[in-house]
């Protein structure tokens, strides 16, 4: 018997001098009684404060926390002109799973994203 589905999410702030400078999330999704969860990343980290390691410290803690979570997958869509998120991703183990898919927006611009996954055993 299939269990009903829910959502929880996984935040994760930095902060300096106590002000926030970065804030991450997981959005888990997936049968509690299932072999495992899917979880969305999502991330950003203020500009004054990019290129200085928060944005892989952050992932490492989401990771972790994946990890104790039974988080078995973590997808997310990334836009293909975003050489720094990219490169990040990688780092932390992330693959393209599927090429640009382009979206439309209301105003008609065009978006092309990525998707990308990690294998939360694997990373
Ligand atoms: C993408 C983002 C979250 C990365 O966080 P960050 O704190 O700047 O990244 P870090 O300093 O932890 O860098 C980790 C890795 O990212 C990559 N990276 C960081 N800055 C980079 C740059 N200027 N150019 C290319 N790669 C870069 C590198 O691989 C780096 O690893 P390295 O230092 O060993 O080379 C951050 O730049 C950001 O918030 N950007 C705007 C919002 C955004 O794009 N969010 C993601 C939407 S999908």
């Amino acid at each position: 018997m299939r269990t009903k589905p829910h959502y929880f999410m996984i935040p994760v702030v930095a902060v300096k001098r106590e002000v926030p400078i970065g804030f991450a999330f997981l959005l888990v999704e997936g049968e509690k009684m299932g072999s495992g969860f899917t979880a969305i990343l999502g991330i950003g980290v203020s500009s004054q404060y990019q290129g200085m390691g928060v944005g892989f410290s952050m992932m490492h803690f989401l990771v972790v926390k994946a990890k104790e979570w039974r988080v078995k997958h973590i997808i997310l869509e990334v836009l293909e002109d975003n050489p720094r998120a990219i490169a990040l991703y990688r780092k932390c183990g992330f693959r393209t799973t599927r090429r640009p898919v382009k979206k439309e927006l209301r105003d008609g611009e065009n978006l092309s994203l990525i998707q990308m996954a990690a294998n939360v055993g694997s990373v």
